[in-house]
């Protein structure tokens, strides 16, 4: 059995055959989804779909990264405003992005170290984006050093080295999905030396597609080609990748 940890299910992607997906999902061996929010547009959607599959999918708040802009204020204050509304899973996707736009990186910052904060408070884990911005991601949890938190850093690529310094720094697990399949993939080296036991699965699908479908629209059923490629990494069985980091995300995610 398998833990999708990211995955944006409610996403007008699946719209059209929304029931063809969740089978192929639960056929795959799929027994969860974590599904990440990004801002107040995708509020009502996510929280759709986690009603309709309870025990399921499972659902977070939380305020982008390339949603920080002009309004990042109302935003931050839509999370702060829903966090007591119901059960959430995680604080997430929250983090840095200086790939798509370097125009409110002060605002980034500090609405990371704010919902880290709030994550804490909460007792709930982050889930951390991180993308071109690893020198003020540290800064950032320079910043928040004494906050008590957990989480994951997902659609991990990084270097061992960077894995061994992040550990030193927070209680990080490590989410791995569609890139590790690609050729070339530097984050596959790293895998080679990381723990299992510091690893959760995940999809970020409708985004990230693993070999064979890159290029085409990612789907939850192919959780299983990310847990097969890092089992061909790590010399172990399928089966084996399953149970670990089922495992470690049920423990990571409270599931
Ligand atoms: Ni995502």
């Amino acid at each position: 059995m398998l833990i999708d940890t990211h995955c944006h299910l409610y996403d007008e992607a699946f719209r059209d055959d929304f029931d063809a997906v969740l089978a192929r999902a639960r056929e795959a061996g799929l027994e969860a989804c974590v599904m990440p929010g990004i801002d107040r547009a995708c509020h009502d959607a996510l929280l759709a779909t986690a009603d309709a599959l309870p025990g399921f999918a499972f659902p977070c708040i939380g305020l982008h990264p390339t949603s920080v802009g002009e309004d990042w204020q109302e935003e931050l204050d839509f999370v702060r405003q829903h966090l007591g509304d119901r059960r959430w899973y995680a604080i997430g996707e929250i983090g840095l992005d200086e790939y798509w736009s370097k125009d409110y990186v002060e605002q980034q910052m500090r609405v990371l170290a704010e919902q880290i904060c709030l994550a804490a408070r909460a007792d709930l884990p982050v889930i951390i984006h991180l993308r071109e911005a690893t020198d003020d991601f540290l800064r950032v949890l320079e910043e928040v050093r004494g906050v008590d938190f957990r989480g994951v850093m997902h659609a991990w690529s990084g270097s061992y080295e960077m894995y061994r310094r992040l550990l030193g720094m927070a209680d990080f697990k490590f989410g791995i999905g569609g890139v590790v399949t690609y050729k070339n993939a530097g984050v596959a080296l790293a895998l080679e030396k990381m723990s299992l036991d510091d690893v959760v699965l995940e999809t970020d699908c409708p985004w990230l597609t693993p070999v064979p479908f890159r290029g085409k629209r990612n789907e939850p059923s192919y959780v299983r080609l990310v847990a097969e490629k890092i089992a061909q990494i790590k010399g172990l069985a399928p089966e084996a990748v399953g149970e670990t980091t089922t495992a470690n995300a049920r423990r990571l995610f409270n599931l």
